[in-house]
Protein backbone atom coordinates (compact mmCIF):
# COMPACT_ATOMS: atom_id res chain seq x y z
CA UNK A 1 0.00 0.00 0.00
CA UNK A 2 0.83 3.40 -0.16
CA UNK A 3 2.05 5.41 3.02
CA UNK A 4 3.72 8.64 4.03
CA UNK A 5 6.62 8.06 6.40
CA UNK A 6 9.80 9.92 7.81
CA UNK A 7 13.24 8.11 8.68
CA UNK A 8 14.71 10.86 10.64
CA UNK A 9 12.99 13.83 12.58
CA UNK A 10 12.67 17.35 10.72
CA UNK A 11 11.23 19.57 8.42
CA UNK A 12 9.07 18.95 5.85
CA UNK A 13 11.89 17.84 3.74
CA UNK A 14 12.36 14.40 5.28
CA UNK A 15 8.69 13.09 4.60
CA UNK A 16 8.67 10.54 1.89
CA UNK A 17 5.76 8.10 0.13
CA UNK A 18 6.79 4.33 0.22
CA UNK A 19 5.01 1.71 -0.42
CA UNK A 20 4.47 -0.58 2.68
CA UNK A 21 3.11 -4.03 3.66
CA UNK A 22 -0.97 -3.31 4.51
CA UNK A 23 -0.93 -3.82 8.20
CA UNK A 24 -2.22 -6.87 9.80
CA UNK A 25 -4.64 -7.32 12.49
CA UNK A 26 -2.22 -7.87 15.65
CA UNK A 27 -4.94 -8.47 18.27
CA UNK A 28 -9.02 -10.11 18.13
CA UNK A 29 -10.27 -6.38 19.04
CA UNK A 30 -8.54 -5.03 15.94
CA UNK A 31 -9.93 -3.63 12.90
CA UNK A 32 -8.62 -2.88 9.31
CA UNK A 33 -9.63 0.25 7.95
CA UNK A 34 -9.35 1.51 4.55
CA UNK A 35 -8.94 4.75 4.63
CA UNK A 36 -10.29 7.53 2.65
CA UNK A 37 -9.42 10.34 4.20
CA UNK A 38 -6.69 11.56 7.53
CA UNK A 39 -7.08 14.79 9.21
CA UNK A 40 -4.07 16.72 9.73
CA UNK A 41 -3.17 17.84 13.13
CA UNK A 42 -0.69 20.53 14.29
CA UNK A 43 1.06 17.36 16.62
CA UNK A 44 1.81 15.82 13.32
CA UNK A 45 4.32 18.50 12.67
CA UNK A 46 5.94 18.87 16.41
CA UNK A 47 5.92 15.31 16.17
CA UNK A 48 8.29 15.20 13.12
CA UNK A 49 10.22 18.30 13.89
CA UNK A 50 11.30 16.10 17.11
CA UNK A 51 10.02 18.46 19.80
CA UNK A 52 8.23 16.05 21.72
CA UNK A 53 11.11 12.91 21.54
CA UNK A 54 10.32 13.47 25.59
CA UNK A 55 6.64 13.01 25.91
CA UNK A 56 5.76 11.46 22.43
CA UNK A 57 8.53 9.50 21.29
CA UNK A 58 8.07 7.14 18.58
CA UNK A 59 9.49 4.61 16.33
CA UNK A 60 11.30 5.88 13.18
CA UNK A 61 10.19 5.36 10.63
CA UNK A 62 7.21 6.77 10.93
CA UNK A 63 3.54 6.54 9.48
CA UNK A 64 1.68 9.71 11.04
CA UNK A 65 -1.94 10.45 11.39
CA UNK A 66 -3.92 10.48 14.46
CA UNK A 67 -7.15 10.18 13.03
CA UNK A 68 -8.83 9.09 9.92
CA UNK A 69 -12.14 8.31 7.94
CA UNK A 70 -12.56 5.15 5.96
CA UNK A 71 -14.75 1.55 4.86
CA UNK A 72 -13.83 -1.18 7.36
CA UNK A 73 -12.31 -3.85 5.06
CA UNK A 74 -11.48 -6.87 8.23
CA UNK A 75 -12.11 -7.61 11.31
CA UNK A 76 -10.00 -9.47 14.16
CA UNK A 77 -12.15 -12.63 15.58
CA UNK A 78 -13.43 -10.69 18.76
CA UNK A 79 -14.82 -7.47 16.62
CA UNK A 80 -18.52 -7.21 17.70
CA UNK A 81 -19.45 -3.23 17.29
CA UNK A 82 -18.31 -3.96 12.91
CA UNK A 83 -18.56 -5.37 9.78
CA UNK A 84 -16.50 -5.54 6.38
CA UNK A 85 -17.75 -2.29 4.53
CA UNK A 86 -19.21 -0.49 7.46
CA UNK A 87 -18.04 3.29 7.02
CA UNK A 88 -16.20 4.59 10.25
CA UNK A 89 -14.12 7.04 11.88
CA UNK A 90 -11.50 6.44 14.11
CA UNK A 91 -8.89 7.74 16.87
CA UNK A 92 -6.26 5.88 15.25
CA UNK A 93 -3.22 7.99 16.90
CA UNK A 94 -0.51 6.79 14.07
CA UNK A 95 -0.53 5.52 10.82
CA UNK A 96 -3.79 6.99 9.40
CA UNK A 97 -1.60 8.75 6.06
CA UNK A 98 -1.35 5.34 4.41
CA UNK A 99 -4.05 3.79 2.41
CA UNK A 100 -4.66 0.98 4.94
CA UNK A 101 -4.63 1.27 9.27
CA UNK A 102 -5.56 -0.69 12.27
CA UNK A 103 -6.56 -0.33 15.36
CA UNK A 104 -8.65 -1.19 18.36
CA UNK A 105 -12.70 -1.40 17.45
CA UNK A 106 -12.80 0.70 20.95
CA UNK A 107 -11.26 3.84 19.17
CA UNK A 108 -13.82 3.29 16.18
CA UNK A 109 -17.15 4.83 15.77
CA UNK A 110 -19.90 5.20 12.85
CA UNK A 111 -19.42 7.78 10.44
CA UNK A 112 -21.99 10.03 11.14
CA UNK A 113 -24.45 9.99 8.57
CA UNK A 114 -24.58 12.29 5.01
CA UNK A 115 -21.04 13.42 6.21
CA UNK A 116 -18.10 12.85 3.53
CA UNK A 117 -15.11 10.49 4.45
CA UNK A 118 -12.83 14.20 4.05
CA UNK A 119 -15.45 16.15 6.54
CA UNK A 120 -15.46 12.66 8.76
CA UNK A 121 -11.40 12.97 9.05
CA UNK A 122 -11.66 16.63 10.69
CA UNK A 123 -14.02 15.39 13.76
CA UNK A 124 -12.48 13.27 16.00
CA UNK A 125 -9.48 15.09 17.67
CA UNK A 126 -11.70 18.50 17.22
CA UNK A 127 -15.16 17.54 18.56
CA UNK A 128 -13.08 15.41 21.86
CA UNK A 129 -10.52 18.17 22.76
CA UNK A 130 -13.89 20.46 22.56
CA UNK A 131 -15.64 18.60 24.67
CA UNK A 132 -13.23 17.81 27.32
CA UNK A 133 -11.94 21.39 27.30
CA UNK A 134 -15.32 23.37 27.49
CA UNK A 135 -17.56 20.68 29.75
CA UNK A 136 -15.61 18.03 30.88
CA UNK A 137 -12.76 20.00 32.55
CA UNK A 138 -14.29 23.75 31.96
CA UNK A 139 -17.78 22.77 33.16
CA UNK A 140 -19.43 25.40 30.85
CA UNK A 141 -22.98 26.35 31.75
CA UNK A 142 -25.89 28.11 29.98
CA UNK A 143 -25.02 31.97 30.62
CA UNK A 144 -21.73 31.91 31.56
CA UNK A 145 -19.33 33.82 29.08
CA UNK A 146 -16.23 31.85 27.56
CA UNK A 147 -14.01 33.45 25.37
CA UNK A 148 -12.32 31.24 22.75
CA UNK A 149 -8.72 31.84 21.78
CA UNK A 150 -8.09 30.78 18.18
CA UNK A 151 -12.18 30.65 17.22
CA UNK A 152 -11.74 29.88 13.46
CA UNK A 153 -9.07 27.31 14.55
CA UNK A 154 -9.68 24.01 13.69
CA UNK A 155 -10.17 23.21 17.39
CA UNK A 156 -11.71 26.37 18.09
CA UNK A 157 -14.35 26.38 15.35
CA UNK A 158 -15.88 23.74 16.91
CA UNK A 159 -15.51 25.22 20.16
CA UNK A 160 -17.49 28.07 19.28
CA UNK A 161 -20.66 26.11 18.03
CA UNK A 162 -20.76 23.92 21.46
CA UNK A 163 -19.96 26.10 23.37
CA UNK A 164 -23.16 28.31 21.79
CA UNK A 165 -25.59 25.30 21.55
CA UNK A 166 -24.98 25.42 25.38
CA UNK A 167 -26.17 28.56 25.98
CA UNK A 168 -22.51 30.32 26.79
CA UNK A 169 -21.96 33.86 25.68
CA UNK A 170 -19.00 33.64 22.77
CA UNK A 171 -16.34 35.60 22.77
CA UNK A 172 -13.75 34.73 20.35
CA UNK A 173 -10.50 35.94 18.93
CA UNK A 174 -9.59 35.09 14.69
CA UNK A 175 -8.03 37.15 12.13
CA UNK A 176 -8.36 37.62 8.43
CA UNK A 177 -10.73 35.91 6.92
CA UNK A 178 -11.27 33.42 10.35
CA UNK A 179 -13.39 37.12 11.99
CA UNK A 180 -16.25 36.45 9.36
CA UNK A 181 -15.84 32.82 9.99
CA UNK A 182 -16.04 32.97 13.34
CA UNK A 183 -19.26 35.10 13.36
CA UNK A 184 -20.85 32.49 11.06
CA UNK A 185 -20.33 29.55 13.66
CA UNK A 186 -21.92 31.91 16.13
CA UNK A 187 -19.72 33.58 18.48
CA UNK A 188 -21.60 36.66 19.84
CA UNK A 189 -18.20 38.65 19.63
CA UNK A 190 -15.26 38.58 17.39
CA UNK A 191 -12.40 40.43 18.40
CA UNK A 192 -9.46 40.37 15.84
CA UNK A 193 -6.22 39.65 17.66
CA UNK A 194 -3.91 41.29 14.94
CA UNK A 195 -5.83 44.54 15.07
CA UNK A 196 -7.46 44.53 18.55
CA UNK A 197 -6.07 44.16 22.68
CA UNK A 198 -8.54 42.00 23.87
CA UNK A 199 -7.85 43.35 27.28
CA UNK A 200 -10.05 46.48 26.13
CA UNK A 201 -12.78 44.73 25.33
CA UNK A 202 -13.49 41.39 27.11
CA UNK A 203 -13.78 41.01 30.69
CA UNK A 204 -14.99 39.29 33.57
CA UNK A 205 -14.93 36.26 31.60
CA UNK A 206 -15.52 32.89 33.19
CA UNK A 207 -13.73 30.13 31.09
CA UNK A 208 -11.29 31.00 28.90
CA UNK A 209 -10.14 28.25 26.40
CA UNK A 210 -7.21 28.48 25.05
CA UNK A 211 -5.72 27.08 21.43
CA UNK A 212 -2.84 29.47 20.52
CA UNK A 213 -0.61 29.18 23.85
CA UNK A 214 2.56 31.42 23.45
CA UNK A 215 3.25 34.81 24.55
CA UNK A 216 -0.39 36.20 23.60
CA UNK A 217 -1.33 33.99 26.82
CA UNK A 218 -0.42 35.91 29.05
CA UNK A 219 -2.96 38.37 28.73
CA UNK A 220 -5.57 35.73 28.58
CA UNK A 221 -5.56 36.25 33.07
CA UNK A 222 -6.40 39.43 32.86
CA UNK A 223 -9.88 38.90 31.60
CA UNK A 224 -11.15 36.10 33.97
CA UNK A 225 -13.11 36.88 36.44
CA UNK A 226 -11.89 35.92 40.10
CA UNK A 227 -12.17 32.34 40.23
CA UNK A 228 -12.80 31.94 36.52
CA UNK A 229 -10.68 29.10 34.25
CA UNK A 230 -8.06 29.10 31.75
CA UNK A 231 -7.87 26.19 29.98
CA UNK A 232 -5.00 25.52 27.54
CA UNK A 233 -4.61 22.70 24.62
CA UNK A 234 -1.55 24.62 23.60
CA UNK A 235 0.81 25.55 26.18
CA UNK A 236 0.64 25.12 30.04
CA UNK A 237 -0.47 28.48 31.68
CA UNK A 238 1.81 30.22 34.40
CA UNK A 239 0.97 29.39 37.95
CA UNK A 240 2.38 32.40 38.96
CA UNK A 241 0.12 34.34 36.64
CA UNK A 242 -2.79 32.06 37.48
CA UNK A 243 -1.92 33.25 41.68
CA UNK A 244 -1.74 36.91 41.13
CA UNK A 245 -5.22 37.21 39.19
CA UNK A 246 -6.89 34.29 41.28
CA UNK A 247 -7.58 32.30 38.80
CA UNK A 248 -7.37 28.09 37.65
CA UNK A 249 -5.17 27.55 34.52
CA UNK A 250 -3.96 24.50 33.49
CA UNK A 251 -2.77 22.62 30.21
CA UNK A 252 -6.15 20.06 29.07
CA UNK A 253 -4.70 16.67 27.13
CA UNK A 254 -7.88 15.76 25.51
CA UNK A 255 -9.69 12.70 26.62
CA UNK A 256 -11.28 11.39 23.30
CA UNK A 257 -13.88 8.59 23.18
CA UNK A 258 -17.14 7.14 22.33
CA UNK A 259 -18.25 9.37 25.51
CA UNK A 260 -16.66 12.40 24.54
CA UNK A 261 -17.48 12.56 20.87
CA UNK A 262 -20.85 11.48 21.60
CA UNK A 263 -22.27 15.04 22.01
CA UNK A 264 -20.91 16.55 19.08
CA UNK A 265 -21.72 13.63 16.99
CA UNK A 266 -25.38 14.01 17.65
CA UNK A 267 -25.00 17.86 17.13
CA UNK A 268 -23.41 16.78 14.16
CA UNK A 269 -26.50 14.69 12.99
CA UNK A 270 -29.29 17.05 14.24
CA UNK A 271 -27.51 19.83 11.67
CA UNK A 272 -26.41 21.68 14.52
CA UNK A 273 -22.61 21.68 14.37
CA UNK A 274 -20.75 22.69 10.92
CA UNK A 275 -17.63 20.72 10.18
CA UNK A 276 -14.87 23.49 8.69
CA UNK A 277 -12.47 21.24 6.36
CA UNK A 278 -10.53 24.56 5.07
CA UNK A 279 -8.29 22.53 2.39
CA UNK A 280 -8.02 19.16 0.81
CA UNK A 281 -4.75 17.64 -0.11
CA UNK A 282 -3.98 14.35 -2.09
CA UNK A 283 -2.31 11.78 0.36
CA UNK A 284 1.17 12.21 -1.90
CA UNK A 285 1.10 15.96 -0.94
CA UNK A 286 1.66 15.21 2.81
CA UNK A 287 4.40 17.14 3.01
CA UNK A 288 3.23 20.39 1.26
CA UNK A 289 -0.42 19.99 3.37
CA UNK A 290 1.85 19.99 6.96
CA UNK A 291 3.73 23.35 5.53
CA UNK A 292 0.05 24.67 4.53
CA UNK A 293 -1.11 24.31 8.23
CA UNK A 294 2.68 25.13 9.90
CA UNK A 295 2.08 28.68 7.57
CA UNK A 296 -0.64 29.69 9.96
CA UNK A 297 -4.02 31.69 8.14
CA UNK A 298 -5.93 28.27 7.66
CA UNK A 299 -9.35 28.38 8.77
CA UNK A 300 -10.97 25.34 9.77
CA UNK A 301 -9.35 21.31 9.22
CA UNK A 302 -6.76 20.22 6.61
CA UNK A 303 -7.18 16.83 5.51
CA UNK A 304 -5.80 14.29 3.35
CA UNK A 305 -7.66 12.36 0.62
CA UNK A 306 -6.57 8.74 0.36
CA UNK A 307 -7.66 6.50 -2.98
N1 LIG B 1 -4.01 19.17 24.38
C1 LIG B 1 -4.65 18.45 23.47
O1 LIG B 1 -5.17 17.37 23.76
C2 LIG B 1 -4.76 18.98 22.07
C3 LIG B 1 -5.71 18.45 21.19
C4 LIG B 1 -5.83 19.04 19.91
C5 LIG B 1 -5.00 20.10 19.57
N2 LIG B 1 -4.06 20.54 20.46
C6 LIG B 1 -3.19 21.67 20.15
O2 LIG B 1 -4.04 22.82 20.11
C7 LIG B 1 -3.54 23.76 19.19
C8 LIG B 1 -4.63 24.14 18.18
O3 LIG B 1 -4.95 23.03 17.36
P1 LIG B 1 -5.81 23.25 16.03
O4 LIG B 1 -5.87 21.95 15.33
O5 LIG B 1 -7.08 23.96 16.35
O6 LIG B 1 -4.83 24.24 15.23
P2 LIG B 1 -5.17 25.41 14.20
O7 LIG B 1 -6.30 25.00 13.32
O8 LIG B 1 -3.89 25.78 13.57
O9 LIG B 1 -5.71 26.61 15.11
C9 LIG B 1 -4.89 27.46 15.85
C10 LIG B 1 -5.56 28.83 15.86
O10 LIG B 1 -4.84 29.71 16.72
C11 LIG B 1 -4.94 31.00 16.18
N3 LIG B 1 -3.89 31.86 16.72
C12 LIG B 1 -2.55 31.81 16.49
N4 LIG B 1 -1.94 32.79 17.18
C13 LIG B 1 -2.90 33.46 17.84
C14 LIG B 1 -2.88 34.57 18.73
N5 LIG B 1 -1.75 35.19 19.06
N6 LIG B 1 -4.06 35.00 19.24
C15 LIG B 1 -5.22 34.39 18.92
N7 LIG B 1 -5.30 33.32 18.09
C16 LIG B 1 -4.15 32.87 17.56
C17 LIG B 1 -4.81 30.80 14.69
O11 LIG B 1 -5.40 31.91 14.02
P3 LIG B 1 -4.66 32.58 12.76
O12 LIG B 1 -4.45 31.49 11.77
O13 LIG B 1 -5.62 33.63 12.34
O14 LIG B 1 -3.37 33.14 13.30
C18 LIG B 1 -5.59 29.49 14.49
O15 LIG B 1 -6.93 29.76 14.15
C19 LIG B 1 -2.29 23.13 18.58
O16 LIG B 1 -1.16 23.56 19.31
C20 LIG B 1 -2.51 21.64 18.81
O17 LIG B 1 -1.31 20.89 18.83
C21 LIG B 1 -3.92 20.00 21.68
Amino acid sequence: MKAIQYRTYGSSDVIEQVEVPIPSIQSENEVLIKVKAAGINPIDMKIRMGIMKETRPVELPFIPGGEAAGIIAAVGAGVTKFKVGDQVIALTRKNAYAQYVSVNQNLVLPKPQGLSFEKAASIVVTIGTAQSVLFTEGKLEKGQKVLIQGGAGAVGGIMVQMAKAAGAYVIATASGDGVALAEKLGADLVIDYKLQDLTNIARDIDLVADTAGGEAQGKLFQILKPGGKLLSIATPPSQALAELYNVNAYFVASDISAKTLQNGIEMIEAGKLQTVVSKVFKLEEAAIAQDFLTAGGVNGKVVLAVE
